[in-house]
């Protein structure tokens, strides 16, 4: 289906661009406003570079770790995506891949598929909060998520609502109406493939998000819900406090990017902090989350699990952020690349070739684990984090 392997998360985006509509792919690209922070996201980790070993190397490699309580057979997790119209098994095929190669499945509140059908196709499944409704209305969708059995909680306070892109965004319709669906069928004709995908399944993308109502009631759509959220002022410190003692198992707080915050994460009970800046969609001009990171991690040291999201593509990417402190990463749209491209073959495609460049990258280093790698590893050029640094934060 859609083609054979491939061999780099670039030959996948190559795919994913082809195969789906315009505004399918743009809605994915995303970025805000100049796209500063998603091109720095990527940018920076080509200013790391590697300080490789010559011989005394192990034969085989260790890529397994644990993280959030949960065993996985590579240090790269899933990031909650509301994965909207790119594939029709959307969050299920993720979920599926993630499980097949043996990691754990982050599922987005505006995913497109109910959490519970999510954990039956994944046990490892994270379900993904936003603070949208009143307290009640958000505990509602934690005990939901208990009752399927999602094995962890991750609260991703960090959006601020930037709706604009210098290269223009796309329309997206509130719902795929006859009218809609004519003034979308230009794209669908021109993207047979990925219009062939949803008719051989009898259906159409519906927009809604099944996570953010009960089964029952009338169906939202996404941007129903987004109009909720953002009428809903953003959650205090003491929402977080809040949401923690909600939950009994793993707590992951997404979109830590301050030293400063991250200890306040601690005092809140999380589990984990992810370094990111949302993929660069939300405050523009934000450096890169590798920038960032090691101050995160000094700043928490083994208190809570640092884990980074933002710019990853390749598996020296992932080695570069776990020798700079964080014990796993986090992929967005590298797998939603893979996901347009070839359903739940191609995720499994880029979890691939993510874990082959992880061992690589290992061997050249001499490394006989994940767990052994540091920042002795890398070379990180002078001033590398002073972009991610406040003004008046110590200099490391
Ligand atoms: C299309 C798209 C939708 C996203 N939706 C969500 C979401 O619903 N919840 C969330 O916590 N993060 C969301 N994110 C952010 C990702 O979880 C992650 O932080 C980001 O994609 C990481 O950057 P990368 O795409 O460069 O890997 C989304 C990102 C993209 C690209």
């Amino acid at each position: 289906m859609g083609g054979a392997w491939f061999e780099t998360v670039a030959e996948a985006q190559r795919r994913a661009r082809k195969r789906l509509p315009p505004s399918v792919y743009g809605a994915l690209v995303a970025g805000s406003e100049k796209g500063l922070t998603i091109r720095d996201n990527q940018a920076a980790f080509d200013e790391i570079g590697f300080a490789p070993r010559t011989a005394g190397f192990a034969g085989e490699r260790e890529l397994g770790t644990t993280v959030l309580g949960q065993q996985v057979s590579l240090p790269v997790l899933i990031s909650p995506t509301g994965v909207q119209a790119v594939h029709p098994d959307g969050e299920v095929a993720v979920a599926r891949a993630a499980a097949a190669r043996g990691t754990a499945m982050g599922l987005s509140s505006f995913a497109s598929k109910p959490v519970e059908e999510v954990v039956a196709a994944n046990p490892q499944t994270l379900f993904q909060i936003y603070w949208c409704g009143s307290r009640h209305d958000v505990a509602r969708r934690v005990e939901r998520a208990r009752a399927a059995g999602a094995v962890g909680l991750i609260l991703t306070p960090d959006w601020s609502f930037s709706h604009g892109r210098d290269w223009g965004s796309p329309h997206i319709p509130e719902r795929l109406s006859v009218r809609e669906a004519l003034r979308f069928a230009p794209e669908g004709i021109t993207h047979p493939r990925w219009l062939l995908d949803w008719a051989r399944r009898k259906t159409l993308p519906d927009l809604t998000v099944p996570n953010m109502y009960d089964p029952g009631e009338p169906p939202l759509t996404f941007f129903g819900a987004y109009g909720r959220w953002m009428q809903t002022p953003p959650p205090s410190w003491d929402d977080v406090r809040w949401l923690r003692e909600q939950w009994d198992g793993p707590f992951l707080l997404k979109g830590v990017y301050r030293a400063d915050e991250a200890k306040r994460a601690v005092d809140a009970g999380v589990t984990a902090v992810s370094v990111s800046n949302h993929g660069g969609n939300n405050l523009d001009g934000t450096a890169a989350t590798i920038r960032a990171l090691p101050a995160v991690a000094e700043a928490v040291g083994d208190q809570v699990e640092v884990l980074l999201d933002g710019g990853i593509r390749r598996g020296s990417d992932v080695v570069k952020a776990l020798a700079l402190g964080a014990r796993a990463v986090l992929i967005g749209r590298a797998y939603l690349w893979g996901l347009a491209a070839a359903g739940q073959a191609g995720v499994e495609n880029v979890l691939d070739v993510l874990r082959g460049g992880i061992d690589s990258a290992l061997l050249g280093l001499g490394r006989r684990s994940v767990a052994e790698l540091s920042r002795e590893d890398v070379i990180v050029p002078a001033g590398f984090c002073d972009a991610a640094r406040p003004q008046g934060a110590a200099a490391r």
